[in-house]
């Protein structure tokens, strides 16, 4: 728990000292960024310093992500039950994508990464909505890393969603119940289009994947680490992949 009482710049980002065995680096990376609030409280700071903060982290691991060869990295931004926070809080969080693409954007560009969202977009605000889908247009044909924002997401409701689509397929006498299978479900998935997470990190010592990818985190390795996600830095990720390549994935085998 010491790293918390170090900035960013007092931190090494190369402390962890091996490199990850390139042959095995995970292609799907999810993360629960969690930590914001409570860096910030520790230094006194309003709970919006720590998301800013956060956004910084972000572009730290995006790069070491893109560096290590890793395929899709997924973030979870903003949950479904995200809105139960104080309006303050809520609104200032619906500013951050704007505010991190703004600023960010053109690197993404330089480093050929693909922008792509998960989550119900239909109730975020529009300017959240535009700033999101203008990365989303921009970066449509780039084919280096996924970086997959889940805003508004849940995965409880994706399940829901899914059931009532196969439900209405039952319904319109196209499909029967005993013909459906886990890859009927997993294909009407908002992930849809990318593989399940070979890895999940979460930040802060909470050890919980609050409706997080409920479906597509079956088999992923876990690893949660104690540090808030504002003080997480690149040498940290390698820490992640490094304890991902110690495990032996069994898959329900042995
Ligand atoms: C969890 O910390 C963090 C969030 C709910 C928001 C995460 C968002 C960012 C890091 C920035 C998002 C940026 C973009 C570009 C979408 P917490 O507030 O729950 O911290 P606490 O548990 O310590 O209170």
């Amino acid at each position: 728990m010491m790293d918390q009482f170090f900035s960013r710049k007092e931190k090494s980002s190369e402390s962890y000292p091996h490199l990850p065995d390139q042959d095995n680096i995970p292609s799907h990376i999810a993360i629960i960024m969690d930590g914001n609030g409570r860096w910030a409280k520790s230094r006194g700071l309003p709970r919006s310093s720590g998301h800013r903060e956060g956004m910084k982290t972000i572009t730290e691991v995006v790069e070491k992500s893109g560096e290590i060869g890793v395929d899709y990295l997924t973030l979870y931004a903003f949950s479904t039950e995200n809105w139960k926070r104080p309006k303050t809080e809520v609104e200032f969080l619906m500013k951050l994508p704007e505010r991190f693409l703004h600023k960010e954007l053109p690197r993404l560009q330089k480093n050929n990464v693909q922008v792509k969202t998960i989550g119900d977009p239909s109730v975020l605000p529009a300017h959240t909505r535009r700033a999101v889908e203008k990365a989303v247009e921009e970066t449509a044909g780039n084919t280096g890393l996924i970086l997959n924002f889940a805003l508004n997401y849940g995965g409880r409701q994706e399940l829901v969603e899914v059931v009532r689509q196969l439900g209405q397929e039952v319904q319109n006498g196209v499909l029967e119940p005993d013909d459906i299978t886990e890859d009927m479900l997993s294909g009407r998935l908002l992930t849809r289009d990318i593989p399940d997470p070979d890895l999940l990190i979460r930040t802060s010592g909470e050890i919980r994947l609050s409706n997080f990818m409920l479906w597509q985190l079956a088999y992923s390795e876990f690893w949660f680490t104690d540090v808030l996600w504002p003080d997480f830095t690149g040498s940290d990720l390698m820490e992640a992949v490094q304890r991902y390549q110690q495990r032996k994935r069994r898959y329900g085998g042995v």
